[in-house]
């Protein structure tokens, strides 16, 4: 009785929710993430209506609940998939809907990993096997008149494994969204803008808007007003088209509209327009839709490489997978927001979405942020990296996957490029021409603005039959940089890209010397890795890659050297989950990124600041806490600047400058405890100073906070840097403390994590072992404002707290961040 109360109560609430957010726009567009139940495991009856639910867990979306669990070996994902639990969940969600006379209702998902099907009242409404692809359902005909509850059903199958050569995580990962439409409606992702004309003067804004009419027949004609709006929401430009007839289902409507002085979308400037679709009939609106608009123009070009707006620009860009660290799969605005934030300090213009297609907002953020995406359809087609992968699928869907992603995706100014696949085995088999042929046409006749790549491994012309097809734009390369100066004799005439370069291995904060011997782990395709670190960890100074990789100062270097390389994407910016060669198990996570999983830099990251931004760099490494009387590497990256000189203990060990092709400075310094300073100088004159002190026994706990005004929304996240200080302010190296946490006030713990690739903690917890004197906590707002408090213990140091406040949407939470730092001492 007890259960049936409250369910019922839940019920009213939701019912009273909807209500609220459906009227009376003509297109109701409402998130769906909220009132969930879960059930971890299988069970063939959850699709009934009437199956009663009530010891399910109540959540809300995006949810991932591979990352809620348990590493293991023995998790059939394997290592390689994060070690992580996957398996079959249940979904279920109840809900009312007001009366709607005529109206449409569609819910959509923006990503569910993966072999989910959906059911409402017990009809199954699809199936969609693709763990990356968004897609919708009409829910209208099965939904119960007004008032009644209806019941969504969603099963996700995870179980068959291995299916990815990295995390995938499991569930409905990404939002939900229901839609109500008047029966006749702009089509689901139904307009596609393009600038085919961009000057100084003027552009040519081209939108192509198809309309469903999923009502009568006779439906009468309408009006489509189409305007421009600026950055401030003001109409800067409008065409209208009258008496527009319905004579199909679809109907396609071409406006092409001229804009005076417009503003240019580009990297540093990432201008926004957005374009307002208005279907009317008279003075009654019919719908409303709205598009984001960016005015950019762009060439790859075999001679002069990329532009942008008629500016030559290098491709500076990162690789990156989808999980967000301790939090999974599960997406979240602030967590993607953040990690782009770190990459455009280090001077990254551009992300390879790998290798698939992502959260519909990171591209919107790319849009705002002013990245260029290359957008990325399948890690591979008939032919298998994995048992149970995507292959089993290809056949029956990789065409309506494909298709919907760039109908998705098409109108995004950040997205320059597609790619059809990532090291696709049919490169070696004939099928590849006839495959790349069909997949760049089905791309081409959805969008023919954009050119069309596909990551490749060969780049002998006769070794590549996805090469051979002819139909490519650019031509994509991963790793063999040495093979760079021969591209343009071999492939006369086309632009190239590296879209993976480095895969250099590092462990944040740890160091092996000496530091110009490079270790190459494993020696090739044969041989299992016999000299690897018995704690699994990589040399941060750069000195340790697989046989098929580089160091990032040698990969950087030939893209500098090759001019015809239009860019390059380092595998890669983050650390993800899974894929942790050189290591085997507890190895979970990957060693490629130039910052580690928790958010933290290595070293590398300041290599690419260093060339990659204006700004003055000075970056000095590693800690100076040795054995006396060792030998150190002491290594120097820096830019703006002529020279370096280093001193120990107020002793100057030298001043370093560059030779041509040089990436850092470097010092053989006997190691003596004390202080270490680096001074980099511009005709004599200091630009930066950066001190190392040799750290004594940890005594206190720092707390930073990357944001400390946040939003009550119950998405909001603040992370919190906690670092492992001695009694002078100095980090401790290699401090090891179990830091526990404490919250108090309308927050959650979302996760927590210290960047380490084999630590088999949880991410879901509320303590974590500080690794090389670091660790994560992330906060999660309610919505309840309130204000915050984190308190930090370890034993044997001072507790430390740190107060954040969480309240209204202000400016200060989606600008630029307020860091606040606390210490115990
Ligand atoms: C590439 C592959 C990436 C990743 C990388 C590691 O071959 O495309 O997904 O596995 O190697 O170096």
């Amino acid at each position: 009785m007890r259960y049936f109360l409250s369910f019922l109560l839940l019920l009213l609430l939701s019912a009273a929710r909807v209500a609220e957010a459906a009227q009376p726009s003509v297109r109701g567009v409402e998130s769906f993430n909220k009132g969930w139940k879960f059930y971890l495991g299988d069970n063939a009856q959850a699709k009934e209506a009437a199956f009663d639910d009530a010891s399910w867990r109540p959540l809300t979306l995006p949810h991932d609940w591979s990352i809620e669990g348990k590493f293991d070996e023995k998790n059939p994902a394997k290592p390689e998939g994060g070690g992580l639990p996957t398996g079959i969940g249940w979904y279920r969600k109840t809900f009312t809907l007001p009366a709607a006379a005529d109206k449409r209702i569609y819910i959509e998902f923006d990503g569910v990993y993966q072999h989910s099907e959906v059911w409402l009242n017990g009809y199954s409404l699809g199936q969609r096997p693709n763990g990356y692809i968004s897609f919708r359902y009409e829910l209208t005909r099965h939904l119960r008149p007004a008032g009644q509850a209806n019941v969504l059903a969603v099963r996700v199958d995870n179980s068959a494994q291995p299916n990815s050569r990295w995390y995938s995580g499991s569930g409905i990962y990404r939002n939900v969204r229901l839609v109500t439409t008047n029966a006749v409606a702009v089509d689901h992702w139904g307009t596609f803008v393009t600038t085919p004309k961009v000057g100084a003067e003027a552009a040519t804004v081209r939108v192509q808007t198809t309309i469903r009419n999923a009502g009568s027949k006779e439906a009468k004609p309408l009006q489509v007003e189409t305007l421009v709006l600026d950055a401030q929401g003001k109409t800067v430009a409008k065409q209208t088209a009258d008496n527009v007839k319905l004579t199909d289902s679809t109907t396609v409507l071409t406006q092409t509209i001229s804009l005076a002085k417009p503003q240019l979308w580009s990297v540093r400037r990432p201008y926004l327009y957005r374009v307002q679709t208005r279907l009317r009939r008279g003075k009654t609106a019919v719908d409303e839709y709205s598009t984001p608009l960016g005015i950019r123009y762009f060439e790859f070009n075999a001679q002069t490489g990329f532009s942008l707006n008629g500016q030559k620009l290098r491709i500076l860009g990162v690789n990156q997978h989808h999980d967000l660290g301790a939090l999974g799969a599960a997406f979240n605005v602030r967590a993607a927001r953040r990690q782009l934030e770190i990459l455009q300090k280090m001077g990254c213009n551009a992300i390879r979405m790998a290798h698939n297609p992502p959260a519909p907002e990171l591209l919107d953020l790319c849009d705002q942020m002013g990245f260029l995406v290359m957008d990325e359809a399948f890690d591979q087609w008939q032919k298998k990296k994995n048992g149970q992968d995507y292959h089993k699928d290809f056949k029956a869907w990789h065409r309506r996957d494909l298709q919907d992603m760039v109908r998705r995706d098409r109108n995004h100014p950040s997205v320059v490029i597609w790619s059809i696949g990532n090291e696709i085995r049919e490169q070696f088999d004939s099928t590849g021409v006839r495959l790349t042929k069909e997949l760049t046409a089905t791309v081409k006749r959805l969008d023919p603005t954009r050119p069309v790549t596909s990551a490749l491994t060969e780049q002998e012309p006769g070794k590549n039959f996805i090469s051979q097809a002819g139909v490519l734009d650019v031509l994509s390369f991963n790793y063999k940089h040495e093979g760079y100066p021969l591209l343009p004799k071999s492939f006369p005439g086309k632009p190239f890209l590296a879209t993976e370069t480095a895969a250099a291995f590092e462990t944040r904060g740890h160091y092996d010397l000496p530091s110009d011997s490079i270790r190459v782990w494993p020696l090739d395709g044969k041989t299992k890795l016999t000299t690897g670190n018995p704690d699994f960890t990589a040399s941060s100074y750069d000195n340790a890659r697989p046989y098929w990789g580089a160091t990032h100062e040698s990969s950087w270097r030939a893209v500098k050297q090759n001019p015809h390389i239009t860019g390059l994407f380092v595998w890669s910016g983050f650390d993800y989950l899974g894929e942790p060669l050189p290591y085997p198990w507890p190895a979970r996570s990957s060693y490629f990124g130039l910052i580690d999983l928790a958010g933290f830099p290595k070293d590398a990251y300041y290599l690419y600041q260093s060339e990659w931004t204006t700004q003055p760099v000075l970056h000095l490494l590693p800690h100076w806490n040795w054995r006396p009387g060792q030998t150190v590497d002491v290594w120097a990256y820096f830019s703006q600047a002529d020279e370096v000189e280093l001193l120990l203990n107020g002793k100057s060990l030298g001043v370093k400058r560059k030779q041509p092709h040089d990436l850092h400075v470097q010092w053989q310094v006997p190691y003596a405890p004390g202080t270490l300073q680096a001074v980099s100088r511009r005709g004599g004159k200091p630009v930066l100073t950066r001190t190392i002190h040799t750290a004594g026994p940890a005594a206190t706990i720092e707390l930073s906070a990357d944001r400390s005004r946040l939003t009550a929304d119950g998405l909001d996240l603040s992370f919190v840097t906690v670092r492992v200080l001695d009694a002078q302010g100095n980090l401790v190296p290699d401090a090891a403390n179990q830091v526990k946490f404490s919250l108090s006030g309308p927050a959650t713990l979302a996760g927590v994590d210290n960047g380490y690739q084999a630590s088999l903690e949880p991410f879901k917890a509320d303590s974590r072992k500080a690794y090389n004197g670091m660790c994560l906590a992330i906060l999660q707002t309610t919505e309840q404002a309130g204000t915050i408090t984190l308190q930090a213990m370890a034993e044997g140091l001072q507790p430390v707290s740190i107060t954040l406040k969480s309240g209204a949407a202000s400016s200060t939470s989606t600008k630029k961040p307020a860091a606040t730092v606390a210490t115990g001492n």
